[in-house]
């Protein structure tokens, strides 16, 4: 068995949309940029993801409970926040293209270059004056430093480069049934302002003692500027985020066990050591005072799957300060009133699926001389796999398809199973291979006398001979959450 050619992003789209997982949003109009949709076995995928971070945040932590808050919030929110003000990409165009591009991901682009040419210090040097430059809001010198660096459209060729703007990157909307009545409100752009606001709602009715922390799953938008490699980045995405409210000064400790908390909490998804690595902020968001990135090496290099932001007291001051409502906590054990400080842990629900898909999809050679193939499967974790197990009766006829059923039928209630009679079993093995369903049950002659089956794993393609009453407990063992919440 020998490991085909390294996956590229393309394999992993077409794959993604012929299996059923991600399909292009309202492909039949020729799709919407940064807008997808997930398919019958990519929800699936999905769900077991949010449901793992759930549980891995509410049911594993006794200081941390969910919410579920709304889209729509107050507009003064998002004044609070800084993103009216300062959520903000800078955006440049080519005269002659026409192509829009964010000025810091081009400068961002070379200095990779640099890297790759053995110039790391060059490189360290761009990203330096980018960061004071864009520190500055000095938007003319970040136009200068790109075509000091001789940077070219792609497309065009030319150096024939606009202005460079800031362009807010929250989407707006109307409420209200007349347009007198009428306000502008946003499309939240990222989940934690819901937990904000209601810091002191679950404080009191959940009678939580800081240090706690408020976990949510939700859909946040921006308008992103340049929205490519699938769904890396997107305009409307999901977000799973959970803001750890602690004493001020003990801040840091917490970052740092939050850092250590959420890398293990990758691994013990399946995502291997190798394909992971923090890169710590070198430009601080509005709100941070320390911050660091969870990567993963995706088919384009490593890139942010997970944030990780000690956000100071910045949010809740803000609040109550506009709304003129105190945010402050009573700390008993000190005898004191403060406004609690908080750490962050923020990763994309989609960020999270591209990078178990790519992980999971696995491209090898069997066979031996004329019988050598290619073999393509999705190796997820069990706990996380769209489908649990798939019950093959070799043949229809002669009751091994009823069998089969009634075997179906048991396991249903314990974890996800589907029942497949159509066509030869080496093609239904393979059907499930390529949406990673880690058991196939087959029933065969066999079966039909002593009530056993065979198990074959899609790993490894072994198979075992296990009696039917063994299932349940067998397959349903290895395809628990429990598997990858005890590896936390
Ligand atoms: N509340 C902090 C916050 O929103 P962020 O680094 O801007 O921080 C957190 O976003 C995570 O949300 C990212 O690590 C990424 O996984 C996900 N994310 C952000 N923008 C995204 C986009 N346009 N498409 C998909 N996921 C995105």
């Amino acid at each position: 068995m020998s490991q085909a050619p390294a996956t590229s992003l393309q394999d992993i789209i077409s794959h993604a949309k012929e299996y059923g997982f991600v399909f292009p949003s309202s492909e039949i109009y020729d799709g919407l940029q940064a807008v997808y949709d997930y398919g019958q076995t990519g929800v699936e995928l999905k769900n077991n993801l949010k449901t793992v971070w759930w549980k891995a945040m509410t049911q594993l932590h006794d200081n941390i409970v969910g919410i579920d808050a709304a889209i729509f919030m107050h507009p003064l929110t998002w004044k609070a926040s800084g993103h009216v003000d300062g959520f903000n990409d800078p955006m440049i165009d080519n005269k002659d293209s026409k192509k829009r591009y964010r000025a810091d991901q081009l400068l961002e682009g070379k200095a990779e270059e640099y890297r790759e040419a053995g110039q790391p210090d060059k490189a360290q040097e761009l990203l330096n004056e980018m960061g004071r430059l864009l520190g500055a809001e000095d938007l003319a010198g970040v136009r200068d430093l790109i075509i000091a660096e001789g940077i070219k459209c792609p497309v065009s060729g030319t150096a024939n480069w606009t202005d460079v703007r800031q362009f807010n990157l929250m989407f707006s909307t109307q409420v209200g049934s007349v347009a007198e009545d009428a306000s502008q409100i946003y499309l939240r752009p990222e989940t934690a302002q819901g937990i904000f606001v209601n810091f002191l709602n679950v404080q009191k009715s959940g009678r939580m003692k800081v240090p706690f922390g408020i976990a949510q799953i939700g859909k946040a938008f921006r308008n992103e500027i340049v929205a490519r490699q699938f769904t890396f980045r997107m305009r409307e995405f999901e977000q799973m985020e959970m803001q750890f409210f602690v004493r001020p000064g003990s801040e840091m400790e917490w970052y740092n066990t939050w850092k250590e908390a959420r890398m293990k909490f990758h691994k013990a998804i399946g995502l291997p050591a190798e394909s992971l690595q923090y890169h710590d902020h070198e430009k601080l968001a509005h709100y941070a005072n320390a911050a660091v990135d969870i990567e993963y090496k995706f088919p384009f290099g490593f890139r942010e799957i997970e944030g990780i932001h000690s956000r100071t007291d910045f949010d809740l001051r803000n609040h109550q300060e506009l709304s003129k409502k105190k945010q402050q906590y009573f700390d008993s054990e000190i005898n004191q009133n403060y406004i609690p400080y908080v750490v962050e842990t923020s990763v994309g629900a989609d960020r999270l699926f591209l990078a178990t898909f790519c992980n999971a999809y696995t491209r090898e050679t069997v066979g031996e001389g004329e019988g050598q193939k290619e073999r393509v499967y999705l190796k997820f974790h069990p706990a996380l796999a769209p489908v649990k197990a798939a019950v093959l009766p070799l043949v229809k006829k002669d009751g091994l398809a009823e069998k089969a059923q009634s075997i179906a039928q048991l396991l249903k209630s314990s974890f996800r199973t589907v029942y497949d009679d159509n066509a030869a079993i080496g093609k239904r093995y393979t059907r499930q291979d390529l949406i990673g369903t880690p058991y196939c049950i087959a029933v065969d002659y066999q079966t039909m006398e002593d009530d056993t089956v065979t198990i074959r794993h899609r790993d490894s393609m072994e198979q075992e001979r296990v009696h039917i009453n063994e299932l349940k407990d067998k397959i349903g063992y290895e395809v628990a959450m429990e598997r990858i919440l005890e590896a936390i």
